[in-house]
């Protein structure tokens, strides 16, 4: 790891992130009709944050023509929870329209009070952590700066194994949505990002019915299910514009960075058999008897 990580609150994270996350825990609170886009960093948070803003705002648009996803990147439609209320604005909160939708890779639980009390939604994606993995080091090594030296997929995969990463470990961070998942099946719901690559339109449509704005059947035959799917596609989102180039986020990030292949199970181009060995075991221990499970490893 080529920049240090602190154990806060029992995960581990960035210094600058730590101070902005301790913030928010004490300045944010949640309204009841929030929607929360939580996950661990590399599992297609932009992705479920476009489909919960084109999904919780459908009531207001007949046509997709334009859309605000079409001229803004989603982390700037829908901002991190650890970088908003960092204490600079706190008026912010009064000031995005309702239902107001914010991302974060916070565990569950160090989420405040508010989020896990009020009637809040929150959707919770999940990445295959093979693929998780490779998407996290490719990741890394794009947006590392200058002076920081490239990680080795070696090294990298030594402190993933280890949970040492960011908001790691994996494990941890998925079992504590799983269980809440489990718990209050309406009030989180937990989405793998293979089951909704392999079926999309199903899942918005739930989507859609947990954040009390079901598609109606007019909606279903003017095509609008279709019509957010395409428009939150990899290969739509990834040739806009507003994502091709300039920067987002506290960390100013280039946005072309947050999209790479998109694709399920490109692992096997990276991992020997002996990674598979070595994380399979880890990940099947780690899981137990939660009943989450991923296909190639149980
Ligand atoms: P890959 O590196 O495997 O391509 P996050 O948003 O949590 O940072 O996750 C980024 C991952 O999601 C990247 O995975 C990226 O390519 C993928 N991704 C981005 N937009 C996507 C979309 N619209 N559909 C599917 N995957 C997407």
């Amino acid at each position: 790891q080529p920049y240090p990580l602190y154990l806060f609150q029992n995960f581990w994270c960035p210094k600058i992130h730590i101070e902005a996350i301790h913030r928010f825990q004490q300045h944010f609170q949640a309204k009841d009709n929030d929607v929360i886009v939580a996950s661990f960093p590399k599992s297609g948070t932009i992705w479920m944050k476009a489909l919960a803003f084109a999904i919780s705002s459908h009531q207001s648009f007949s046509s997709f023509e334009n859309h605000p996803l079409l001229t803004s990147n989603p982390h700037e439609l829908v901002p991190f929870l650890e970088f908003t209320f960092g204490g600079v604005n706190h008026d912010i909160q009064n000031q995005i329209l309702e239902p107001r939708i914010f991302g974060t890779h916070t565990p569950f639980h160090s989420l405040p009070a508010s989020i896990k009390d009020s009637d809040c939604k929150i959707i919770y994606i999940c990445r295959d952590p093979f693929d998780n993995f490779v998407s996290a080091w490719t990741y890394f090594n794009k947006v590392r700066p200058l002076s920081l030296p490239a990680v080795t997929k070696e090294e990298a995969f030594e402190m993933y194994c280890n949970g040492i990463v960011d908001y790691g470990p994996w494990w941890s961070h998925v079992l504590g949505f799983w269980n809440e998942s489990v718990a209050k099946p309406n009030k989180v719901m937990f989405l793998k990002y293979e089951d909704l690559k392999d079926n999309t339109g199903f899942h918005v449509r739930k989507i859609g019915e947990l954040l009390g704005c079901p598609f109606t059947e007019e909606d279903e035959k003017n095509g609008k299910v279709e019509s957010i799917i395409k428009l939150c596609s990899f290969e739509k989102m990834k040739d806009l514009e507003v994502n091709k180039s300039g920067v987002v986020g506290r960390g100013r990030i280039e946005k072309k960075n947050f999209f790479r292949k998109g694709e399920k199970g490109d692992w096997v181009n990276y991992f020997s058999p002996p990674m598979v060995e070595k994380l399979s075991k880890i990940v099947a221990e780690k899981l137990g008897d939660s009943g989450l499970s991923f296909k190639k490893i149980s």
